[in-house]
């Protein structure tokens, strides 16, 4: 018997929906094209597969027959692709990230939706800071790594996937917590808990102000984001902090965002890698989920 997969498929439409023009729409075909498919399926055959009674279709026997025959042939061709995907290295594997402190808040989530896609897939996840990272792509150390702004003295491949919006927060209590749009100079007199030097939001921080030309008191130098929070809420001075980390004491009300004029500084969360560096397809995998998919799953 000769028969193609192009001609078992447009069987197997019309015989699920007992219906041409069902079948046609489905398969983007027009009709006469399905039927000649079906027509020369059964010259091939040699034995009629359907029979029309009143304007309804039915399966002859021998077209019961090969609609068994179809959707086990049609079960095995996705088999095989699920194996080529496995031989390519899609769905089995390690992938080993690394990601800056800040991103601990919406990784977890993205891995979560991407280990659930792809289950055999084993990941190790490093979190840390940005000076650690830009060491770890220098040495080649991690198949991705996840930060703000990439260092533009490195030979990067990187690629931006979400935003990252830095805002000033403040206890309820403090006196600029009822303002409106705040004037830069007040910040002035201010003290701001600044994340460690080597961190992508100190960073960040200090060209802010630099480009603005305003001095603050860094009066104290904290090693995380959690810890510039409580020392928010202690009252012990204003933090810059990515919204993302801030989900649960805003909704709590346990922190406020100040409305301060050139707020928030806006960043973005890239995805890089050495160029050269042949990234395994797993990491590739990983790597276009999150240009396509991270902004519609992780929502500030
Ligand atoms: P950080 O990084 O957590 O080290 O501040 C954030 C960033 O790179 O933007």
């Amino acid at each position: 018997m000769n028969i193609t997969v192009r001609q078992l498929r447009v069987f197997e439409a019309v015989a699920r929906h007992l219906s041409y023009t069902k079948a046609s729409r489905e398969l983007h075909l027009s009709q006469p094209a399905v039927s000649m498919q079906i027509r020369q399926l059964e010259e091939s055959a040699g034995l009629p597969l359907f029979e029309q009674i009143g304007k309804k279709i039915f399966l002859t026997e021998a077209g019961q027959e090969m609609f068994h025959y179809a959707r086990a042939i049609d079960q095995q061709l996705r088999d095989l692709e699920e194996s080529f995907a496995n031989l390519k290295g899609l769905h089995k594997g390690k992938l080993a990230i690394s990601v800056a402190s800040t991103a601990n808040y919406f990784i977890p989530t993205l891995l979560g939706v991407f280990c659930k896609r792809y289950p055999e897939i084993q990941v190790s996840l490093d979190v840390t800071n940005r000076k650690t990272l830009l060491h770890q792509l220098s040495a080649n150390a991690t198949d991705l790594v996840i930060m703000g702004q990439p260092p533009a003295d490195m030979d990067l491949d990187a690629q931006v996937f979400m935003d990252n919006p830095l805002v000033l927060v403040a206890s309820p209590e403090h006196p600029l917590a009822n303002q409106t749009q705040i004037k830069l100079e007040s910040l002035a007199t201010q003290a701001i808990l600044a994340r460690e030097r080597g961190s992508g939001t100190r960073d960040a921080l200090e060209r802010f102000l630099q480009k603005h030309n305003l001095q603050v008191k860094t009066s104290m130098e904290i090693g995380s984001n959690e810890a510039i929070k409580q020392s928010v809420e202690a009252g012990l001075g204003l933090g810059l902090l990515s919204l993302y980390t801030l989900e649960m004491e805003l909704k709590l009300h346990r922190l406020v965002v100040l409305d301060v004029e050139h707020f928030p500084i806006m960043r973005h969360w890239y995805v890089m890698y050495r160029r050269g560096k042949r990234l395994s397809k797993v990491a590739e995998a990983f790597r276009d989920f999150l240009v396509k998919e991270a902004r519609d799953i992780v929502q500030i």
